[in-house]
């Protein structure tokens, strides 16, 4: 194209920055070099407010027929003020948008559009929580690449995924979003997102930039409440929660977000030693931070920032390079630098982390390199979407209970019955099986368990009663269900939260069957039916009573668009469910927090002894520890061995098991290592995760499962927080959940 033609297309700035990107740029120009020359040159162009305008994110706001941004917005974009937008989708008006940008501004500088693409974009996928529970991370890693080519299909660049933050509280509405409670598990699951969400090259256009969110500990409100102080010991810090981030950076994640809470009095987007000692010193990260919405002014609440000036100086003196919604960099950052209370020189570097991760989607070499409404039509919906919200969706449920009921066994339905109950306040929704965080998910997609049961179960009359609402007290329709339920050779109820009752802002201090829904339940089983409890939540529940008194449990979580088919393929069997709890069902909320993870204590648990750790009034075991989840077939574990009982520093230890498959259907099963340090120099966890592998098992079949340790696995933190293992002895355990193993010991010992 010749540069006349050019001219008709953009302004003049930008073309400089074009010209400079083809004259400079080909294949093998795209080195560490070329970068920083192109970035110094448009840096050395650009004035304060510009600069400041790269380090401002916007969001669009959201009419009735979609995305729509201000005329305030508009014209921050128009004069270089505001350089990346979220919340926008579509290519149509993204290229509005971006074209605002490229077109209309002195330097032409495409716009970043970040959005929480977090399991699924139209396309939805369970919520985090549960996929976790596949403890498959090639799965985990396809769910989020597909995430991010229908997201990036419809011209986003940028996604705020994963979330990389620990939860052992229930409580907390969020723990939907991440990954459970232990962090080897966390950590993988983060790095296989990022590699999911990023591809081979941020520059090839079906892939998003990832976003590691919220440095740090975001995950431990205090109380479970949403946005509350964060006080924890550096060493737990460090040993459980800091550990899922790493491990996201380490796997080349572009981009960083800070948390809203306060950690150990200090707010996290306040926080040098997370954001610069850790982050960029320590783990050498060299992406970009971004803020969480508004959370620089929220200093000032927090009591950190006299003001927002202040607030937006202490943000960036800690490493943060992008102000998310506060609009504080962008009202008061021009005044701190005249004031001296911070350099030029910082600025630009925070600046050349925003037109470095532009760089490298490759924005500069084609601003609209995203939008292309062909690729928005074949990609949304493909079949390859819908097939893997299926796969997904199958591996993530989570088999609780499955006894027989006096009539026999219930699940699997191979037998199709001649009637069936389905009752329930979710067992026909639709928006409630997309769960928090679903993005642009659309609604009209979504099977419902009854669609999906209608379809799985073709000869079965199925009489349908939602028998109350997710909340309230109103139990009117419990009688239309009690009548479905007495006609019907079984029942199947799908109970649990609506889509709203987790995520962002949705701490429950009870976190038990919201509304009647236990009445319901309990007016079911006295009906003497088989029946089977289908919970549907974006938590786990306290559900004692549906335990002791309900023969078959399916945690089904919030499965996505294609739940209904999912939940009926496995009530059917065929789907043998192969979840795992990836955290601890408590039994009440005053065991909270729970998790397996436990110190021995001093006094540990003795029951004919008053005065060990244990409360008056609930056991201390959870209802299902972690690692849990059965299957239609059986498992046997045999013969644990290790090829040696001494390793030292530089070997391995080989630890082998037999898995057979005893029951009677083919099976998938998730085989966990944990390791214990019986003496440190502090004081160890009764089990650490060390490994897990997936096998399926035909029935009857066997195999050996290996795993290989080091000394690298068994590090700590010493008294003086240096990350050493100790010589000593150690146990190991494997076995099918962290309360169910076979057990060995071996010795550590100096070279
Ligand atoms: C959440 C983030 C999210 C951001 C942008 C915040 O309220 O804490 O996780 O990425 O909003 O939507």
């Amino acid at each position: 194209m010749k540069t006349t033609q050019l001219r008709h297309l953009i302004p003049a700035g930008f073309l400089l920055v074009v010209l400079f990107s083809i004259t400079s740029c080909n294949e093998g120009g795209k080195t560490k070099s070329h970068r920083d020359a192109f970035i110094d040159s448009l840096l050395s162009r650009m004035t304060l407010e510009e600069k400041i305008g790269q380090m401002t994110l916007l969001t669009s706001g959201w009419s009735q027929t979609g995305p729509s941004m201000n005329e305030d917005y508009k014209k921050m974009i128009r004069n270089g003020h505001c350089g990346n937008v979220f919340n926008a989708l579509t290519v149509e008006y993204n290229r509005k948008l971006q074209r605002m940008a490229v077109e209309e501004t002195r330097l032409g500088i495409p716009l970043l559009f970040g959005y929480d693409v977090i399991h699924g974009f139209k396309t939805i996928f369970p919520i985090p929580l549960a996929t976790s529970c596949s403890w498959d991370t090639a799965m985990i890693r396809q769910t989020a690449r597909l995430a991010s080519k229908e997201a990036a299909a419809a011209g986003v660049t940028w996604t705020f995924n994963p979330m990389a933050d620990i939860s052992r509280d229930p409580r907390w509405g969020r723990i939907a979003e991440g990954a459970g409670e232990d962090p080897f598990l966390a950590s993988a699951i983060a790095r296989a997102k990022v590699k999911g969400h990023q591809g081979r090259t941020l520059s090839d256009p079906l892939t998003l930039a990832a976003c590691v969110k919220h440095m740090a500990a975001y995950g431990d409100p205090r109380a479970g409440r949403d946005y509350n102080t964060v006080d924890m010991s550096l060493r737990r810090l460090r040993e459980v929660y800091l550990p899922p981030y790493q491990a996201a950076v380490e796997a080349g994640a572009a981009t960083v977000m800070t948390a809203f809470n306060d950690l150990n009095g200090i707010p996290a987007t306040g926080n040098k030693f997370l954001l610069t000692n850790i982050l960029r010193n320590e783990w050498h990260f060299d992406g970009m931070v971004v803020t969480d919405y508004t959370s620089i002014p929220e200093m000032v609440d927090h009591g950190y920032a006299r003001d927002e000036k202040h607030a937006g100086e202490l943000a960036l003196n800690a490493g943060v390079d992008m102000d998310m919604q506060g609009s504080t960099f962008h009202n008061h950052l021009k005044k701190s630098v005249r004031q001296d209370k911070i350099s030029e020189q910082q600025i630009n570097q925070a600046v050349r982390r925003v037109l470095g991760l532009k760089y490298d989607l490759g924005l500069f070499e084609d601003p609209y390199r995203y939008l292309d409404e062909q690729r928005e039509d074949t990609i949304i919906h493909s079949q390859q979407m819908m097939d893997h919200a299926l796969a997904s969706a199958k591996e993530s449920v989570v088999l609780l209970k499955n006894e027989p009921h006096e009539a026999g066994q219930i699940l699997p339905m191979e037998q199709q019955p001649a009637s069936m109950a389905l009752i329930g306040p979710l067992a026909d929704s639709r928006s409630d099986m997309l769960g928090t965080w679903h993005a642009a998910g659309t609604d009209s997609l979504v099977t419902t368990l009854k669609e999906g049961i209608e379809q799985e179960f073709p000869g079965t009359t199925i009489h349908y009663a939602r028998g109350c609402e997710t909340t309230g007290t109103d139990q009117s329709g419990f009688d239309q269900a009690l009548a479905a339920a007495r006609k019907s050779e079984v029942i199947v109820m799908a109970v649990g939260e609506n889509f709203r009752q987790s995520g962002e802002a949705a701490s429950r201090a009870h976190i038990n069957l919201p509304g009647v829904q236990l009445e319901l339940v309990k007016k079911m089983v006295q009906t003497g039916k088989p029946l089977v409890v289908v919970l549907m939540a974006g938590r786990p529940l306290a559900i004692p009573w549906i335990d002791q008194n309900v023969a078959a449990i399916l945690n089904a979580w919030h499965l996505g668009t294609r739940a209904g088919d999912a939940v009926a393929d496995i009530l059917s069997g065929d789907t043998n469910p192969s979840g795992k709890l990836t955290s601890t069902f408590p039994r009440t909320t005053g065991q909270i927090p729970i998790f397996y993870s436990v110190k021995n204590t001093g006094r540990p648990l003795d029951p004919d002894n008053k005065y060990t750790s244990k409360y008056l009034d609930v056991p201390n075991d959870p209802l299902y520890p972690f690692g849990y989840g059965l299957s239609y077939t059986q498992f046997e574990y045999e013969n644990l061995k290790l090829n040696r009982s001494e390793i030292n520093f530089k070997q391995n230890l080989q630890v082998s098991v037999q898995v057979k498959n005893t029951g009677q259907y083919k099976g998938e099963e998730i085989v966990q290592l944990y390791t214990r340090d019986m003496v440190g120099s502090v004081t160890r966890p009764v089990k650490e995760l060390k490994g897990f592998r997936k096998i399926a098992l035909k029935p009857g079949e066997q195999k050996q499962v290996e795993f290989t340790l080091s000394a690298d696995d068994l590090k700590l933190y010493d008294p003086k927080m240096n990350h050493i293992a100790e010589p000593g002895k150690f146990k190991v355990f494997v076995g099918t959940s962290s309360a169910n193993v076979l057990e060995e010991s071996f010795t550590l010992v100096k070279p």
